[in-house]
């Protein structure tokens, strides 16, 4: 038996405190010039001392339950995407389960970097369209300015906190998630990675003092992948629900640098009116980064029912995750209409 399975509400919440370029000019040797021509960053958010990941996962999911009309005992299962959890264990989403009140829950983390919220709605949905569950909350939260290296310009100005919530539930037939592409090249792990912490190099004083515990990048290899990755993902989703680009009211990319995105944009010739960019305001906030882009354009009024929307991220791994919704939710707008 399978069922069509979409977002019938959606979340976000981004911390209150902003960082701009001009206070990271007084960190590292950087300019504001550089960080917004080189990737279009121009502020983030930063969590307040008090606050995890759960405290950010568990305001955008309020916002999405509240936008679904559901409740958080109505819930089956509890995908938290995150590379930021408060603890190695008890996951993120038990947390988040318990500060809910949402206790008839199965609960997880989802570790797929920044493709971590796309490959969370593939596996919740899956389970939705199977007959197994009924109501599905998937996160993707992050704090990672926990785990930056502030000495580094190299990462400390890219990243940003904050969290995005979709419910996912059963939608009227020929509506919601149409096709997936998840994938991964584990060969390019070592390009983003936090090397120590885990079994391979546990805590120690040495890795403290090496800055083990924070972000390591190669960014032109990310870069590379990317470039490669996110049109590709796009044209698997397409091609699988045999559909063009044409045929796409948004696309929503994964925040990672401005210049990626609009590479993606000239390879897919797509408009730039029709693709959702924040990235400008909130850096890259890794597995948050698209809950949060789907949030604001259904707050602007920008996805009506029935518009075709393209979700697509990379991420650590290396990670890639595309997916094509006929957004299934009638608006506000649609209904006076
Ligand atoms: O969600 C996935 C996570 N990551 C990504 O998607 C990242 C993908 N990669 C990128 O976005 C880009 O590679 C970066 C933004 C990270 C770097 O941009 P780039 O154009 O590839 O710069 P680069 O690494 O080639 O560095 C160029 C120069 C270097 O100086 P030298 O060696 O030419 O003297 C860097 O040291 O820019 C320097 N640089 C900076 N200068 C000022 C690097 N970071 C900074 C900085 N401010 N913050």
């Amino acid at each position: 038996m399978t069922y069509s399975v979409g977002i019938t509400g959606v979340g976000k919440y981004l911390p209150e405190k902003i960082l701009t370029n001009q206070d990271l000019e007084k960190m590292v040797d950087t300019s504001d010039a550089w960080i917004v021509e080189r990737t279009g960053i121009r502020t983030r958010h930063i969590a307040a001392p008090e606050q995890a990941t759960s405290d950010l996962a568990l305001e955008a999911s309020l916002k999405a339950l509240a936008d679904a009309g559901a409740k958080p005992e109505e819930l089956d299962m509890i995908i938290v995407a995150t590379e930021t959890p408060d603890y190695k264990y008890p996951s993120t989403a038990c947390l988040l389960q318990a500060k809910l009140g949402a206790r008839n829950a199965a609960c997880f983390d989802l570790s797929a970097g920044c493709s971590g919220f796309v490959y969370a709605m593939g596996i919740g949905s899956q389970s939705i369209a199977s007959g197994l569950y009924r109501k599905i909350l998937i996160v993707g939260a992050e704090t990672l300015s926990r785990i930056l290296d502030w000495t580094d310009r190299n990462t400390c100005v890219l990243f940003g906190d904050g969290a995005g919530a979709a419910v996912l539930e059963r939608v009227e037939e020929g509506y919601g998630i149409l096709s997936l592409d998840l994938g991964a090249d584990g060969t390019g792990g070592g390009h983003l990675i936090q090397p120590a912490g885990g079994s391979r190099n546990p805590a120690t004083h040495e890795t403290v003092d090496a800055h083990g515990h924070t972000v390591h990048m190669n960014g032109q290899e990310v870069f590379r992948f990317a470039a490669r990755k996110m049109p590709a993902a796009c044209k698997k989703v397409l091609q699988k629900a045999g559909m063009t680009i044409d045929d796409i009211s948004l696309l929503v990319p994964h925040q990672a640098n401005r210049r990626i995105i609009d590479n993606a944009l000239t390879r897919l010739k797509i408009d730039p009116k029709r693709v959702w960019v924040n990235i400008e305001k909130y850096g890259n906030t890794s597995a948050a980064c698209i809950p949060i882009c789907l949030s604001e354009a259904w707050e602007a009024g920008r996805l009506k029912k029935g518009d075709n929307v393209i979700l697509v991220a990379f991420g650590a791994g290396l990670t890639w995750a595309g997916a094509l919704l006929k957004w299934a939710k009638e608006s506000e707008v649609d209904t006076i209409g």
